[in-house]
Parts: C-alpha cells; sequence; structure tokens
C-alpha cells in the first residue's frame, strides 16, 4: 500500500481580498466560526492522510503554524514549506519533493471547502488507486473562474481548460487531486502559463495524455464552495452557519474528526477540551464528548 500524504497550499497574496489580506493570510479568514484552513485540512483528514506539507508565503508560515502547530494535538504531522512567490499551484510538487519522495499524495487548496456525506467514500475511493491521478468534476453555473473537464459520451475525460473563454462545459474541477510520483516529474517539465504560472491543469493534462487521469463526478450530493472574493467568503460562512445551526453539529472541526478517525483516543480528545468552556466551539467538544461518555 502506498502512503498518501496531504500538501495544504496557502500560499498567495490574496489580492482580490484586499484589505481583509492585507496583513492576515487568506486562509486564516473566518469561515463562519473557523479559520478557512481548518476545512481543507478536516476534508484530507476524513480521507484518512495523516502526514501533511502545507505550503504557504514565508510571510505567513509563522502565523498558520501558530494556528496549527505540528499537529500532534490532532494525531497527524505537519511540516510547513515557503513558496518564495506566487508561482502557481503545480509548484508545489518541486517546493515538497523531498517530504514527498515516495508517497503519492493529495493536494487540497486552502480555500476550497467540501461538504457531504459522500465525501468520505469519494476520498477513499479516489485514494485506492495507487496509479495515476484522480480529479472531480462539479456542475456550477458560471466555470470561467476555473478550470474545467469536457467529457465523452462515455463520461471519459478528453479535454481540460484553464479558465475557458468560450464554455464547452459545465464541469469545473475543484481544489482537491490525487497524484502518484509521476506529478513531480510532470511538473517539473511544466512551464508558466499565460498569467505566469505552473498550472495544476497543465499537470491534469499530462496525465490525460497518458491515458492515466480519472474524472469523478461529485453530484449533487455535495457542496463544493470557496473562499477567493468577498461574496464568496460571505456565501460560504452562511452555508456552514446553516448547517451547523440546523444540525447542531460542526462541519470542519479538527479536534472532532481526529477523533472519529481515531488519530486520538478519548482521553486525548478529553484534554483537549476546556473543563469550563466559554466558546460554543469548546461547548460543542464538551457536548460530543459527553454524549460518548454517557453511551461508553
Ligand atoms: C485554481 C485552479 C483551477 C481550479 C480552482 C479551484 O484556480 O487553477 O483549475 O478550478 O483553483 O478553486 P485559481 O484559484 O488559481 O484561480
Amino acid at each position: 500500500m502506498k502512503t498518501w500524504k496531504g500538501i495544504i497550499l496557502a500560499g498567495g497574496n490574496g489580492s482580490r481580498l484586499f484589505p481583509l489580506t492585507h496583513v492576515v493570510n487568506k486562509h486564516l479568514l473566518p469561515i463562519y466560526d473557523k479559520p478557512m484552513i481548518y476545512y481543507p485540512l478536516t476534508t484530507l483528514m476524513l480521507g484518512g492522510v495523516r502526514d501533511y506539507i502545507v505550503i504557504s508565503s514565508p510571510g505567513a508560515i509563522e502565523q498558520i503554524k501558530a494556528l496549527l502547530g505540528d499537529g500532534s494535538r490532532w494525531g497527524i504531522d505537519i511540516v510547513f514549506r515557503a513558496q518564495e512567490r506566487a508561482g502557481g499551484i503545480a509548484e508545489c510538487f518541486g517546493i515538497a519533493a523531498n517530504d514527498i519522495a515516495g508517497c503519492n499524495v493529495a493536494v487540497a487548496l486552502g480555500d476550497n471547502i467540501f461538504y457531504g456525506a459522500g465525501m468520505p467514500r469519494l476520498l477513499s475511493q479516489a485514494m485506492s488507486h495507487e496509479r495515476g491521478a484522480t480529479i472531480f468534476g462539479y456542475e456550477v453555473s458560471d466555470p470561467s473562474a476555473y478550470g474545467v473537464v469536457i467529457l465523452d459520451d462515455n463520461g471519459k475525460p478528453v479535454e481540460i481548460e484553464e479558465k475557458p473563454k468560450v464554455i464547452r462545459s459545465r464541469l469545473a474541477v475543484p481544489g482537491l487531486y490525487f497524484y502518484d510520483e509521476d506529478a513531480v516529474r510532470f511538473a517539473r517539465e511544466l512551464r508558466p502559463s499565460a498569467r505566469g504560472e505552473l498550472e495544476i491543469t497543465d499537470v491534469n493534462r499530462r496525465y490525460l495524455a497518458a491515458g492515466n487521469l480519472r474524472v469523478t463526478q461529485f453530484g449533487r450530493g455535495v457542496a463544493w464552495l470557496d473562499g477567493g472574493t468577498h461574496q464568496d467568503l460571505y456565501e460560504a460562512s452562511q452555508f456552514i452557519k446553516v448547517i451547523e445551526e440546523r444540525t447542531g453539529l460542526k462541519v470542519a472541526c479538527p479536534e472532532e474528526v481526529a477523533w472519529r478517525m481515531k488519530f486520538i483516543d478519548d482521553a486525548a480528545f478529553e484534554s483537549l477540551i476546556d473543563p469550563n468552556p466559554v466558546t460554543d466551539y469548546q461547548r460543542y467538544l464538551r457536548s460530543i464528548s459527553e454524549t460518548s461518555r454517557r453511551a461508553r
């Protein structure tokens, strides 16, 4: 069995979100009641990933490290690597080359949010393939801001385009990708695009040309949101608020996910909980711990 490592991309200068991102890294901004980066992190945790490389700009790494630490309290391992300038998503393979040598890698963009009961199954399916790449397709009303995949009548990918001007498919490619070791080599051979970036879409194209790209459609059961603009941030926060208030369950709570995935045991989970909680977040952890203790 191949080991899967997770790369979380939390770089860039967040220029579309100025002045919010003037001082604070975009991935630390709130999505309702949690920092944005908790969402992609817990997505990969639900897939069972235990080892992470978080990539960010040199100026933001200390902030992100202060939030996440080395991951040990959540039973995971996190290392941090600097991306000197915003050179594109596909730069991550070069930056993390030593960390991911010999492993498969799940890449999650730090501003992408996934929600839905179907996610764990889709993740484990993607990670059951040791060879090739798995990406996802998600139908959106306006795909022009995304990577877009075109499928043939049998659902096989025939083309992938980055930010197409002419819309030939409404299947956007979310920022969650699963690769074998070839990704490092493919990325090394890339040239910057017109916007001066090493494009993840070009890595996916290389897999497609090699006949090694799987595209799984999310379908209606999964919600995919991102936090790229002020409106996105606001809408994603509202979405999470509605779901959390309606169900009484939190989305993307690393303490809970670590505990439910058995990355940490009951005692370690309880040690993360404030005995006299003053915040909703702490009260929530306390309530799920007490409910489980009563059931034991
Ligand atoms: C990036 C990728 C794009 C993908 C999107 C998902 O776009 O280049 O293919 O669909 O993330 O959020 P960017 O955020 O760089 O515009």
